[in-house]
């Protein structure tokens, strides 16, 4: 079967679109299944860099279609945004396509998201205040509005004067904020249906012909499996479901359709937004990470909070999502450190726990056990073979592959295509 899975294996941020963007080589077709624009995905080619947030990562390669599926809540304005920049720069948009099921992501989300989120003082979640959350708690409500209603003005017009006079009494009422304009929103709105007609289709019938006719397939996951709604730092979590089994629902791919899972992992941890991190380590190591792995957000631009990896939490998203080979990234970021430390489980109240608590009063507790491993001090940046990584870095990937039970299959040296080391050539 030609079709893989993406997923992150941590809190986002491991490097999905570079190994996203280096597999869409081979790739026909890249699939986007959850989440929105609170995604940033960075792709670096010849030294040039690329930001995405709503279009797949597959956009770079001429010919292939970039799939915006179902279960994507799509913010028009940053859609349109995003390939405007993209043709301003050469790149060819119009393999686009997107699902007439999705939900799209309206002014009011954007805002309660923002207030919403500032009015939980210090139980905020920090979110990058995209509008995502409201408009999956829209869906969930069954007061969404899709693809196929902005493309027809009259369902439009009566779900938005539905929506907005719900929406403007709560803007009122709890949050004190004037109200937002019907006819403005319309015809702001109708502008934009205008524009993403042409890339309107079923996508499900489109993938559903595409994998019969055993086209390669990449689907590119969002967030990460720790900032997964059921299985994350719950309440600390994004509105969607990045692990593996959400693009079956949200690409409408049966789950025996799926080929392989790949989980991207970044060779240490960071985190944005609030919410525990057992390996955080806030002091000069998190400050030497961050610094040397330049951790700051691609949307919200905020510092990452960085640690040691956490395997622990790999092996969890290795449960999770199936994941078949891990795909190493920023290996390069670590090089110069005398020592690098591995979680390899929590301890809470002096016991082994079985797997990542639910309770974050439990995680708050944890005592990660580190593994304590020698560093290297060449720069790997230049290496394009396995063996020629310095005897510590394999050592140091071996027991991450041992820990998580999960075999290596892409080693990533650097932010550009060529700085990735393949050990796996049965991905797809
Ligand atoms: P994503 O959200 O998972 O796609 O990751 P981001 O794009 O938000 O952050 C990953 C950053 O690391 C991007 O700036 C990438 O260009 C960069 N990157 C990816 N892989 C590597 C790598 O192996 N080494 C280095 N130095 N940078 C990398
Ligand atoms: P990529 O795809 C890292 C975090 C936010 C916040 C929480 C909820 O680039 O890895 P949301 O706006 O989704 O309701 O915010 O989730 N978050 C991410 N953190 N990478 C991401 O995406 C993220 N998308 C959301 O910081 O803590
Ligand atoms: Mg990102």
């Amino acid at each position: 079967m030609s079709t893989v899975v993406i997923i992150g294996s941590q809190w986002g941020d491991e490097g999905k679109g570079k190994i996203v963007d280096y597999l869409a080589q081979q790739a026909e077709t890249v699939v986007r299944s959850q989440g929105g624009s609170n995604a940033g995905h960075t792709v670096a080619v010849n030294g040039e860099e690329y930001k995405l947030r709503l279009l797949p990562s597959g956009i770079l390669y001429k010919g292939t279609h970039n799939v915006i599926a179902n279960g994507v809540a799509v913010d028009p304005e940053t859609m349109l945004q995003e390939m405007d920049a993209m043709e301003a720069r050469g790149i060819d948009v119009s393999g686009i396509r997107l699902s007439d099921r999705a939900q799209v992501v309206l002014p009011y989300h954007r805002l309660m998201d923002g207030i919403g989120d500032e009015k939980l003082g210090e139980n905020k979640i920090g979110t990058t205040h995209r509008g995502i959350g409201p408009c999956y708690v829209d869906r969930d409500n069954r007061i969404g509005i899709r693809v196929c209603d902005l493309m027809d003005p009259d369902e439009f017009a009566r779900k938005l004067k539905f929506n907005l006079e719900l929406k403007n009494k709560e803007l009122q009422l709890l949050y004190d904020h004037e109200p937002l304009s019907y006819d403005e929103i319309y015809k702001e709105y109708m502008g934009y249906a205008e524009r993403l007609r042409p890339y309107v289709c079923d996508t499900i019938a489109l993938l559903d012909e595409e994998i019969k006719a055993d086209r390669k397939i990449l689907f590119e996951g969002a967030q990460a499996t720790m900032l997964d709604i059921d299985y994350g730092t719950y309440p600390y979590v994004t509105a969607s479901h990045p692990v593996s089994g959400g693009v079956t629902v949200g690409a409408g791919v049966a789950p025996n359709k799926i080929g392989k899972v790949v989980g991207v992992v970044k060779a240490y941890c960071t985190r944005v937004g609030e919410g525990p991190f057992p390996t955080e380590q806030l002091n000069e190591i998190g400050d030497r990470i961050r610094d040397a792995g330049h951790e700051y957000g691609t949307v919200t631009g905020r510092p990452r909070r960085t640690g040691w990896l956490d395997a622990f939490v790999v092996r969890y998203a290795g449960i999770l999502s199936g994941i078949d080979y891990m795909a190493v990234t920023r290996l390069d970021i670590l090089d110069g450190f005398d020592e690098i430390k591995m979680c390899t489980g929590y301890r809470y109240k002096g016991e082994m726990l079985p797997g990542v608590p639910a309770s974050l009063k439990v995680l708050a507790e944890v005592e990660p056990v580190y593994e304590t491993l020698p560093g290297w001090k060449e720069d790997i940046s230049g290496i394009r073979n396995y063996e020629d990584l310095p005897e510590n870095a394999k050592n140091y990937l071996r027991r991450m592959s041992e820990v998580t039970g999960i075999k290596l299959g892409i080693v990533s040296v650097g932010p550009n295509r060529d700085q990735t080391i393949v050990l796996a050539h049965d991905i797809f």
